[in-house]
């Protein structure tokens, strides 16, 4: 696997006392740590992790009566480190409970780390596959829990015999399980001996014995890289795929951070493994948004996390002993050939202080009273009119602003936190990390914005939801403020709720 600047790791964990079990250790370690992380910039309804670092969402699910999550997870240290599973289950999507440390790198197959993976529920037990990590070999290994907390290791069950003669051992992970008419699948991230990115699809009867079916997908748009943390999901007749491309060229519009996130609808062929691709887009067009991963809701609705965070920066909470968190789940629907998201509906149940405001012109500046606050769900529609630039300021106050605006000349929606107060040092290849943007149109000459601020994050819902920005702005004031540049523009149908999660995810704390 390819060396990120964060992946070396400068812990403090040889400063605590060795436990001869690892997971022991770990949990140890986070109960003398935890109440010592610097709260300030933490959120209120976002997972994250209680004391170190956290990337990737991995086995998301509901199973045994709760929602799951684990995530890649080094407890001693904001960086990353060898990787554990952290855990949190939830009811309702929105308040995480945090389980102990779900699988440490405690096996000679695995002593190098747990990478990311995915869960399934079997006749009442679940099931997690990740990938297994020693001596620069990366295969495939299996867990299983009867109570949904601990974890026994089964071993590996997809290993160097079963990884095609085409493809490395050095990168060859993120499995992705699904079931499909009584029988189970799995798709894979890997590297192909001719340079190109795979994506491969393995099928079981038990989950124990895998058969490699194909190749779902293989290009040569991730340089060096792989298609990482693929993902899966069906809506109706249409499959999709979630990929996490490395090193994917921007068009100047999409794919702008250097590990980019997109989804591909089409038809998977179960029976040979191919992908057909019918359309492409990006998931998220914001800064902070990688290794995307479905799940499915008992009531049948299609979801999805994501890591709220971006390799190769600079993240301002590792001086406060913690690092990345996961997006509000979002739910996913097909409509008119596009994925349309939108945050978890559960997320109603936390809004506070209704606030509802008549239509409004803007020319300058423009402030609402009681639309303010870090903690909120705000709605409302923009009739860019004939302005030249026309939207909204967040987190306004010092001095520091950070905009979300759509761009008459350039139909494009742009995220500018370059005035957020704090630099965020963009990664070695990257042009910025400052501005982002996505294309779209206003229809019938308004634009539907959906935004919600966690203390820290920022999560943008355009449109239906066909395009989100989301990204983490590190600036104390909690102004808002509606403006238009180079004429008139009007703001209606406002909608503003505080978010109120008492204790949130701190519970450490
Ligand atoms: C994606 C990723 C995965 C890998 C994990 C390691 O962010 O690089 O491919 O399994 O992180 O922590």
């Amino acid at each position: 696997m390819k060396k990120r600047t964060d992946h070396s790791s400068r812990s403090s964990e040889g400063l605590f006392p060795r436990f001869s079990k690892p997971l022991e250790r770990a949990e140890n370690y986070i109960s003398l740590r935890a109440g010592m992380v610097e709260r300030t910039f933490r959120h209120t309804y976002h997972a994250m992790p209680p004391v170190g670092w956290m990337n990737d969402p991995n086995g998301s699910c509901f199973a045994l009566g709760k929602y799951h999550v684990f995530y890649q997870f080094h407890p001693y240290a904001a960086v990353w480190g060898p990787m554990h599973w952290g855990h949190f289950v939830s009811d309702d999507l929105v308040v995480w409970e945090r389980l102990p440390v779900a699988l440490a790198p405690d096996m000679p197959y695995d002593r190098d780390g747990c990478f990311s993976g995915s869960a399934i529920e079997k006749d009442g037990v679940m099931y997690l596959m990740y990938t297994a990590v020693a001596d620069g070999k990366q295969l495939q290994a299996l867990a299983r829990s009867e109570d949904g907390v601990h974890f026994e290791k089964l071993g590996i069950v997809i290993g160097e015999e079963d990884t095609p003669r085409d493809c490395t051992q050095a990168d060859f992970r993120d499995p992705y399980l699904f079931e499909r008419e009584g029988k189970y699948y799995c798709l894979i991230g890997s590297k192909n001996v001719d340079g190109d990115a795979n994506v491969l699809l393995y099928t079981s009867g038990d989950l124990l014995k895998w058969k490699l079916v194909g190749k779902a997908w293989k290009d040569g748009r991730t340089g060096s890289g792989i298609y990482e943390c693929p993902s899966y999901a069906a809506f109706g007749e249409t499959d999709a795929l979630f990929l996490s491309p490395q090193y994917m060229k921007t068009d100047g519009v999409e794919h702008e951070n250097i590990f980019c996130n997109l989804y591909m609808l089409g038809k998977l062929d179960l029976k040979c493994g191919a992908f057909c691709r019918t359309f492409e887009s990006e998931i998220d067009g914001g800064f902070d948004f990688y290794a995307a991963q479905t799940l499915h809701a008992p009531d049948g609705r299609t979801l999805m996390t994501a890591w709220m965070q971006m390799w190769d920066r600079g993240f301002p909470t590792a001086a406060h002993g913690w690092a990345g968190a996961l997006i509000l789940p979002r739910e996913l629907t097909l409509k008119e050939g596009r994925v349309l998201q939108a945050p978890v509906r559960e997320i109603e149940r936390y809004r506070t202080e209704k606030r509802l405001y008549p239509a409004c012109d803007v020319d300058g500046e423009l402030k609402l009273e009681g639309v303010e606050g870090d903690k909120i769900d705000l709605a409302f529609d923009l009739e860019p009119g004939e302005s030249a630039r026309a939207g909204i300021k967040l987190f306004v106050g010092g001095g520091q602003e950070t905009c979300i605006y759509f761009d008459r000349a350039r139909r494009q929606v742009l995220f500018d936190r370059s005035r957020m107060g704090t630099l965020i040092k963009a990664a070695p290849s990257e042009q910025d990390a400052s501005l982002r943007r996505v294309r779209i149109e206003p229809k019938e000459g308004r634009l539907h914005f959906r935004i919600l601020l966690d203390v820290t994050s920022c999560e943008v819902f355009l449109g239906e939801g066909e395009r989100t920005l989301t990204g983490n702005i590190y600036s104390p004031g909690k102004g808002i403020v509606f403006f238009s540049e180079g004429g008139r523009a009007r703001i209606l149908n406002v909608e503003k709720y505080d978010i109120t999660v008492p204790q949130g995810t701190d519970k450490d704390a």
